[in-house]
């Protein structure tokens, strides 16, 4: 089984991404699972502090590892967003393959140190966990928000010199930068282009790959571009969170008697299914 790492590098040169996707429950694992599994293309499964507290993660890391042996598939898990060393340290510590550690909202100098802390701290839990920093605060979350206070202005984007600095301190394998994006589907607004520009200008600069935030809700020709320009994981969670709630929503208005679990969620697995179809189809270029 190849590493993640291999994985990641391996799209990385044939230009296309690693879709990223995060649970809460396992409808959503079986859904994402089938999706990557029936077009044959890696996966990476996301749990955020929130949706990790809620799974456990070490229940997370075996159910991920259990499909990963049993189908000799390569699935991945990454702890995502940890905000704090306490959680990177648990999510290593519980056999995930990836942090993502998130000190993005603090000044650069503080996210370096705090970054760098955490690497340092998940690789002496084991040396082959990817650590991913963040850089340039990537706001929102993953719901159905306003947009209001969330202007994507030019002076907040991540500086190409910025990045290669933070890359170089901290030692982090994978970079997620603010370019553009945000958490989240705004309710009353249509969502900020990319900075495309940007997103070549930071790759010119930095050997670790690039992860895009925020996946949801952004134009198809937009991620696209934005993957041809050099995102080689790409993470969507709203999205998969809409059609959840959508999907068990309408199972259970049309099966009123219906009490079993296994009888309802059918559903929730097939939306969750076709949503990440969608995505991993325009992650690969074959749409
Ligand atoms: O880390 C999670 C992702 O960045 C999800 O963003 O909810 O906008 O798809 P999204
Ligand atoms: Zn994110």
């Amino acid at each position: 089984m190849k590493l993640l790492m291999e994985i990641i590098r391996e799209a990385e040169s044939s230009g296309v991404a690693v879709g990223h996707f995060n649970i809460s429950d396992i409808s959503a694992l079986k859904g994402i699972f089938e999706a990557s599994r029936e077009f044959n293309f890696p996966v990476i499964i996301g749990l955020s502090d929130g949706e990790r507290k809620f799974i456990g993660a070490k229940q997370a890391a075996a159910l991920v590892k259990s499909l990963r042996e049993q189908y000799d598939f390569p699935i991945f898990i990454n702890a995502d967003h940890a905000k704090s060393l306490e959680a990177a340290k648990e999510a290593a510590e519980a056999g995930f393959d990836a942090v993502m550690f998130d000190a993005g909202n603090l000044p650069i100098e503080e996210n370096i140190r705090k970054t760098k802390e955490a690497v340092e701290a998940v690789k002496s839990a084991s040396e082959k966990i990817l650590v991913e920093g963040e850089i340039g605060y990537i706001a929102g979350s993953s719901s159905i928000i306003n947009s209001s206070g969330l202007e994507i202005k030019e002076e907040n984007l991540v500086k190409p010199d910025e990045a290669e600095k933070f890359v170089k301190e901290t030692g982090v394998d994978l970079l997620a930068p603010a370019v553009g994006n945000v958490h989240g589907i705004f309710k009353d607004a249509p969502m900020p282009n990319l900075n495309i520009e940007r997103i070549k200008e930071i790759k010119s600069k930095i050997a670790v790959p690039l992860v895009l935030h925020g996946g949801s809700g952004i134009e198809e020709p937009d991620l696209k571009s934005a993957v041809s320009a050099g995102m080689s994981v790409v993470h969507v969670n709203t999205e998969l969170r809409l059609a959840w709630r959508k999907a068990i929503w309408e199972s259970l208005s049309a099966n009123p008697e219906e009490i079993a679990p296994y009888k309802i969620l059918p559903d929730v697995v097939s939306a969750i299914k076709k949503a990440v179809e969608n995505k991993l189809k325009l992650f690969n270029g074959i749409k």
